[in-house]
């Protein structure tokens, strides 16, 4: 169940104080990637809830390419990389986010996919939201559908969900 695949990640999650800088405690997966039952229940509960509703995942670099790698190989979807900025070789689309201090972009490729494909968009950690926000509206002006935003890990003060304005259905596996 949902409740077994939360206590088995959690007890492989690594909780690190005063990373990257001082006040902030980091959530940490790679203990849970490093456990091969504890990321193969993770890869599989970040697309249950949206199971039949979507053609295509979308992983966010960096972190978010294996969790979107990994379970896009287990449900045979396909995978849309979304990139930071100048990666990609062929016409993008970009999409400005802000960060702490200054800015960031998130990059795909124009006609990547048909339209209309619906994607779902996946990620280790919903933040500010900022970053799923950024990816959300390439997808959309790519002429895709974004068919929800799935996550391991949603850091609820940080009102990431609230940021993602178009109302898109979100999933988080763990909320702190
Ligand atoms: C982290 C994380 C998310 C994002 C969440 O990525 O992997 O993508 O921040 O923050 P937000 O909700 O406030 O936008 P980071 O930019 O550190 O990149 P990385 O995965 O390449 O380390």
């Amino acid at each position: 169940t949902q409740q077994d695949v939360r206590a088995l990640v959690e007890s492989n999650l690594a909780t690190i104080p005063d990373f990257p800088e001082p006040g902030v405690l980091f959530r940490d997966l790679t203990p849970v990637f490093a456990d091969g039952p504890a990321f193969h229940a993770l890869s599989e509960a970040l697309v249950e809830p949206f199971a039949g509703r979507f053609d295509v995942l979308a992983g966010v670099e960096a972190r978010g390419f294996l969790l979107a790698g990994a379970a896009s190989a287990l449900c045979g979807a396909g995978l849309l990389p979304i990139r930071k900025a100048g990666k990609l070789p062929r016409r993008v689309l970009r999409e400005e986010y802000a960060l702490e201090y200054g800015t960031a972009a998130l990059e795909v490729h124009e006609g990547e996919l048909a339209p209309g494909t619906r994607v779902l968009i996946v990620d280790d950690v919903l933040a500010t939201g900022g970053t799923v926000a950024a990816a959300a509206r390439l997808v959309e002006r790519a002429g895709w559908r974004v068919a929800g935003v799935s996550v391991a890990i949603e850091l609820v003060d940080l009102g990431g969900r609230a940021a993602l304005d178009d109302g898109h259905e979100t999933f988080s596996l763990l909320q702190y």
